[in-house]
């Protein structure tokens, strides 16, 4: 019996047959079981040799068992190991990558152009204080001109800032509280908020780029210069730029900037509306009472300043007709600008 079970159990191709094995030949209904079961008819010393040696074929078959349930499993082992093989030489599978949102283009276009000319980037936050979004921007309460800019109040002191100009007064202010005036020359990207209501070229939620310059001896031709080497590296050498007097609080001069067509090159189209001219930004020399009330000193220094709306330059640039278009996230819009940087 010792011997078959022995051949058995090393026959055994897998761990499911070896333990069929054990239980033929270990279990209760095994020979050896039943061998033993005749042992009570035995005489003594009988008993006591059948005894010793039936316990050392059981020992001999387990000690069998285990050491095929060993090499079984070893054996498993391997072949998992070779059917999980990993092919370093393998293509892995690409991963979509998406693209940049057309402002975060335009956005980045602007940073890289204006840090090119010396300029450094400015952030400020677009939970304002009226303190900083009006009064420090000449715009006390009842002012007319609050009226064009209704915002989202999260309180009667705070507020959606209406565009990126009290940047310029935190930046400013900053100057004077780490050492004194220091001549500026920063731009401001960043969201801004207005209580309009939305159609194709308004958006309660819009971006801007706002510009400060500040030292002595800043003219309105540092402003016209700046302006012009903007638009043609923007848009094109091509591009010409005209100034019209306009009004805003926070500067005087002020100005609207216009930017020849570039459909019709300035002859006159549907898309200028017949001018030849589209508006672009605004802009001025500093109000010297903003420069005051920043701790500018105006008898000794001068600025200049624009804001800049990121839809509109990247309507034009893109000829995008719709703002909601940049609001949507629909990915045939967005997957267009795939491949720009
Ligand atoms: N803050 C103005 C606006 O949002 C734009 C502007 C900025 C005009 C700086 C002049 C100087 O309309």
């Amino acid at each position: 019996i010792g011997e078959e079970a022995l051949k058995k159990i090393q026959e055994a191709a897998d761990l499911k047959e070896l333990n069929d094995a054990r239980v033929a030949y270990l279990g209760k209904k095994s020979p050896i079981q039943a061998a033993m079961k005749q042992m009570r008819d035995m005489s003594k010393e009988e008993r006591a040799n059948f005894g010793k040696i039936s316990n050392e074929v059981k020992q001999s078959i387990a000690k069998k068992v285990e050491a095929k349930k060993a090499e079984l499993e070893a054996l498993a082992l391997e072949a998992k190991i070779q059917s999980e093989d990993i092919d370093i030489s393998l293509p892995s599978r690409r991963l979509p990558a998406g693209s940049l949102h057309p402002i975060t283009i335009v956005k980045n276009d602007l940073e890289n152009l204006f840090l090119g000319m010396g300029y450094e980037v400015a952030e400020g936050p677009e939970v304002e204080t009226d303190h900083y979004n009006f009064e420090l921007m000449n715009l006390p309460k009842g002012h007319p001109a609050r009226d064009m800019q209704d915002t989202f109040y999260i309180d009667e002191n705070t507020l959606m800032r209406t565009h990126t100009s009290p940047v310029q007064a935190h930046v400013m202010l900053d100057k004077i509280a780490n050492g004194g005036a220091q001549p500026i020359k920063v731009i401001c990207p960043g969201k801004t908020y207005r209580r309009d209501d939305d159609d194709a070229t308004h958006s309660h939620q819009f971006a801007q780029c706002e510009g400060l310059v500040v030292d002595k001896n800043i003219t309105m031709a540092d402003l016209k210069g700046t302006l012009e080497l903007f638009v043609k590296k923007m848009f094109g050498e091509k591009r010409e730029i005209r100034l019209r007097p306009s009004y805003f609080p926070f500067t005087e001069p002020s100005v609207e900037v216009d930017i020849s067509c570039g459909n019709c090159g300035g002859k006159g189209c549907s898309m200028c509306k017949g001018t030849g001219w589209i508006e672009i930004l605004g802009a001025g020399m500093v109000n010297p009472h903003v420069l005051e009330m920043c701790g500018y000193d105006p008898k000794e220094w001068q600025g200049f300043a624009f804001g800049i709306g990121l839809e509109r330059v990247a309507m034009l640039k893109y000829d995008i007709d719709n703002i909601r278009d940049f609001y949507n996230d629909d990915l045939r819009f967005l997957n267009q600008f795939s491949g720009e940087e």
